[in-house]
């Protein structure tokens, strides 16, 4: 991966007062790497999401009430039956629609916009700039001001979507509880689930714009205690915000996956309680 081309115009790097380089960059290391990975990374998530979203097959596991999150909630009368515990309100739905498609434009909205993942493929996919000290292509940069980026902004109401796609989720994990006789129950799928929304949560509640949420807006902490107490939680969990990005980006591929080869009778469900 070779720096891309300088851009030559008197905006940017090119502007009459920043220093005058020949070289794209001056930078020895592989500083192509990062972007590299990033971009190969988020590439087999959506890859893997948009086949799984589309394929209608093996998402829902009866017998223990397993249902990956890709399809959840399934609100449609081409869902498998006693997958929709919401109810059928939509009716039929052609095969060009996914099933999950309710949530789907949601939680994409929600990632894309995500400040972490804005950094990611800004530097992978946009080379906006596509490292330090690396010049970017572009002519000009208007940030996020106009269309398409100026819809970055709307990240604080992906924010609250994606709170009420965890409950949904939380309540799959919950109804995962599910016995072969109808009763409780704990297997492999079970544990797969919790683990998967656990880190759902971490990753949607370490958001910045929860950081905004608790503690936004306040000109004296020691006037309001408990919003202070959740700002200072929801922080902390903010300096791991990267880390549960890509994390939950696996543990949502994990999750479909094992659902996916239970539900084909690829593998029998690991059983701990009945
Ligand atoms: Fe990443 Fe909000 S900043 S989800």
């Amino acid at each position: 991966m070779s720096a891309p081309p300088k851009n030559s115009d008197s905006a940017g790097v090119g502007a009459p007062t920043r220093a005058r380089i020949a070289e794209r960059t001056l930078r020895t290391d592989r500083w192509w790497l990062a972007p590299l990975l990033t971009v190969l990374g988020l590439s087999v998530f959506v890859v893997y999401a948009s086949v799984r979203s589309w394929v209608r097959t093996a998402y829902f596991v009866e017998e223990y009430h397993y249902l990956t999150p890709f399809y959840s909630p399934c609100l449609s009368d081409s869902c498998v039956p006693g997958s929709s515990d919401f109810g059928t309100p939509i009716g039929e739905l052609p095969m060009i629609i996914p099933l999950g498609f309710l949530v789907l434009p949601f939680l994409l909205g929600f990632r894309l916009t995500c400040y972490y993942y804005r950094k990611a493929y800004y530097r992978s996919v946009w080379f906006s700039p596509p490292a330090c000290a690396v010049a970017e292509p572009h002519g000009k940069y208007t940030g996020e001001t106009r269309l398409p980026l100026i819809v970055q902004n709307a990240h604080r109401y992906f924010f609250y979507v994606a709170l009420v796609v965890s409950l949904i989720n939380t309540y799959d994990a919950i109804r995962a509880f599910h016995g072969a006789d109808g009763g409780f129950g704990i297997g492999l799928g079970t544990l797969v689930m919790v683990g998967n929304v656990i880190l759902l949560w971490a990753y949607t509640v370490s958001c910045h714009s929860c950081r905004h949420v608790t503690g936004g807006r306040l000109t004296h902490f020691s006037r309001h205690p408990i919003r202070y107490r959740l700002w200072t939680g929801v922080s902390k969990l903010n300096t791991r915000h990267m880390q549960l990005a890509w994390t939950t980006l696996a543990t949502l591929i994990v999750t479909d996956f094992y659902v996916m080869l239970v539900a084909s009778g690829t593998i029998s469900d690991l059983r701990l309680i009945n």
